[in-house]
């Protein structure tokens, strides 16, 4: 299966052979693009070169299926979970869809939406039923099936970052945090033994980063995404300017994930994750793990999407700088059909 997943800076391919519950490599790749992110997109041109970029990048990795699984940005899905009493998974089932318009903030016929049962507690009192309750606007998963299809590809299934994220990273037998910290927005999964229980989405990333370092520093953007992949969050160069500009959006980040441990804590009894796991681009900040260790409390470290996926030694050396990169497409094209 192939996974494919769209940012708003790059787009990734991974396609992965199944052999049981392991996985082998055959195919990844990674391009870079600017434009519009897909949301915004409302010219049919502009779809159909987004579209040739991803024709193009699934033919250079070599990728043998044409059949993708691909995503859509945390940011546009609405995500709850939500307790029951102990009904069974028929009466859930009926109830996520009479009810659904209590959870989402659109109507029902505009929606396309799952739901995960989590966890049955047949102990606690009163006896209840968590469920992951996952949403998104039809027109939007219309959209990106369309671009999926422009692309000479053939959409299987959809699903959000952070559900794809936490099937590749989330270990079995702990409450982690996953984050993932892209162009444009940073996303915060809680999983507990492999189930998400907890996302969010925070409009804030790698090009805000960039930002606070062209603002702070006066230089332009060029200039700024230099500082900042060069120097990141070391206090000893420039004069701890780059530094200085980054940390105020970083504070931004760990806000947010405070407040999402808590809000785990008190609306799902849950306890507080031990490890924490960083993906995307901006995971590869000099220096980002030891201030958000520091920040957070909590050891933080990179993502390895690739720990489940067998590939020769020689891939292995030339991907390991990128892997962190892969994590979306690694745990989309993990999916069982
Ligand atoms: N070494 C580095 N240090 C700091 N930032 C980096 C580094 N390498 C890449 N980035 C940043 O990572 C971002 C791109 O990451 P990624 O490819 O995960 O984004 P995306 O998936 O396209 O975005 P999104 O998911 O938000 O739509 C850019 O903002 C880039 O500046
Ligand atoms: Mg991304």
């Amino acid at each position: 299966m192939v996974g494919l997943d769209i940012g708003t800076k790059t787009i990734k391919i991974v396609e992965l052979d199944r052999d049981g519950s392991s996985f082998s490599l055959s195919a990844s790749g990674i391009v870079g693009f600017s434009g519009n992110s897909v949301e915004k997109i409302i010219d049919d041109k502009e779809m159909a070169s987004i579209a040739q970029i991803i024709k193009k990048l699934h033919a250079e990795t070599g990728a043998s299926s044409r059949d993708v699984v691909f995503s859509i940005p945390e940011q546009a899905a609405f995500t709850r979970t939500i307790t029951f009493p102990l009904l069974t998974d028929a009466e859930i089932a009926s109830a996520v869809k009479w009810e659904i318009e209590q959870y989402i903030p659109i109507p029902a016929a505009e929606a396309i939406s799952q739901h995960i049962i989590l966890e049955r507690n047949e102990k606690s009192s009163p006896p209840s039923v968590l469920v992951l309750l996952v949403a998104a606007p039809r027109v939007l998963v219309e959209k990106y099936t369309k671009l999926v299809q422009l692309s000479g590809l053939n959409p299987i299934a959809v699903e959000t970052e952070l559900i794809a994220i936490t099937r590749c990273l989330a270990p079995v037998d702990k409450t982690s945090l996953l984050i993932d910290l892209g162009a444009n927005s940073t996303d915060i999964a809680i999983a507990k033994n492999s189930l998400l229980c907890f996302s969010r989405s925070i409009p804030l990333g790698g090009e805000a980063f960039t930002r606070a370092v062209s603002q702070g520093l006066g230089v332009n953007v060029t200039q700024a995404e230099e500082y900042k992949k060069t120097y990141g969050l070391t206090s000893s160069q420039l004069e701890g300017k780059v530094k200085g500009a980054l940390d105020p959006v970083l504070r931004l980040v760990v806000d947010e994930v405070k407040k999402a441990i808590s809000f785990y804590q008190s609306e799902q009894k849950g306890e507080v994750p031990t490890a924490i796991e960083i993906s995307g681009g901006t995971s590869g900040m000099p220096q980002i793990i030891t201030s958000l260790t520091e920040l957070l409390g909590i050891e933080v470290s990179v993502a390895n999407p690739f720990a489940r996926v067998k590939m020769d030694p020689e891939t292995a050396k030339k991907l390991a700088p990128y892997a962190p990169l892969y994590a979306i497409a690694t745990g989309l094209a993990m999916r069982e059909q």
